[in-house]
């Protein structure tokens, strides 16, 4: 069994990036810039707000983070979104996702400028990833695909096995590693909550994608011997053991399951930190023009 590295990975992507802001300084361009938008408290949504803020700092990308109060109303969220769109300091912006109950979240994924959307939300970028016309594509997907790249995983010819069909993660990555290219040529399964025999379906999987948000929900008897998982979960865990209280887990039961494996992202130092290096690359690619 070897990991798959997402921690290390993502860092050389950011290595990569740090030296493209060292060139742009040199020739004395604009630095990539990259806002955030925080609506309410939620704890989980502060942690992955301040760690892509802090992924910014430490590549040398601007980054501007703004917390609304869990009051705000959707037309003040909309204005903050119009706003973004119209600084032309600003290259890329997301707005953290889950929002307040009073905010329509599609009607503000479709108020982003499809150019500044670097979480590759909007259905402009979603449908030209569908017909396979370069954009920023959704960050946990394009993730997945350069850890795979990053790390020599054959997908060509492969059964790739997702379970979930979110929009965001589970369908994106479903088309992407179908789509005629590397990585992709895999031959996709797409799993989802009606799914019957999903054992049966996940154990033919030579790739597994888990991406269904219930912690440790697969099992050893649900993988292959020799597969490849990618784990994207994330859940936090009561624990006594860790300073914060919690511990991050999995869809996937890790113990269990890795010995089975070829290959397998852990949690955290998976899927997690390639989301925030995707999402900085998407931050290069609108700022210099790429896409
Ligand atoms: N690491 C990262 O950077 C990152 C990024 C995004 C999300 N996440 C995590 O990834 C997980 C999934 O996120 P998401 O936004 O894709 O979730 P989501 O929108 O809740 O979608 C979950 C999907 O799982 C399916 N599902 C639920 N129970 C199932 C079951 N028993 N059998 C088969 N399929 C089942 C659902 O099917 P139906 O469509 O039929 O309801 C749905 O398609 C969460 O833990 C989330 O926190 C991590």
């Amino acid at each position: 069994m070897q990991l798959l590295d997402g921690k290390g990975t993502a860092q050389s992507i950011k290595d990569e990036l740090k030296e493209k802001v060292a060139q742009i300084k040199a020739e004395g361009g604009k630095v990539p810039h990259l806002a955030a938008v925080l609506v309410g408290n939620d704890g989980a949504s502060q942690t992955y707000v301040n760690a892509k803020v802090k992924a910014c700092e430490q590549i040398g990308f601007g980054s501007t983070l703004i917390h609304l109060s869990e009051e705000t109303s959707e037309a003040e969220v909309l204005a903050t979104v119009q706003k973004l769109n119209d600084d032309p300091e600003i290259d890329g912006f997301i707005v953290q996702v889950p929002l307040p109950k009073q905010i329509d979240e599609q009607k503000v994924v479709e108020a982003i400028l499809p150019n500044k959307d670097v979480d590759g939300f909007h259905p402009v970028n979603l449908g030209k990833m569908l017909l396979g016309i370069p954009t920023l594509l959704p960050a946990t997907p394009k993730g997945m695909m350069l850890l795979l790249e990053r790390n020599g995983i054959e997908t060509s010819g492969k059964h790739c096995v997702v379970i979930g069909r979110s929009n965001t993660v589970g369908t994106p990555i479903s088309v992407l590693m179908s789509r005629n290219g590397n990585p992709g040529n895999a031959t996709v399964t797409l799993c989802h909550s009606r799914t019957k025999n999903l054992a049966e379906i996940t154990k033919q999987a030579d790739i597994l994608i888990v991406a269904i948000g219930k912690e440790g929900f697969v099992s050893a008897d649900m993988v292959k011997e020799g597969a490849t998982v990618i784990d994207v979960g994330i859940h936090r865990v009561p624990s006594d053991q860790t300073k914060s209280g919690f511990k991050l887990k999995g869809d996937v039961k890790f113990d269990e399951v890795a010995p089975k494996c070829e290959f397998i992202t852990p949690v955290p130092g998976g899927v997690g930190p390639m989301t925030i290096a995707s999402l900085l690359w998407n931050t290069y690619l609108t700022s210099q023009k790429l896409v």
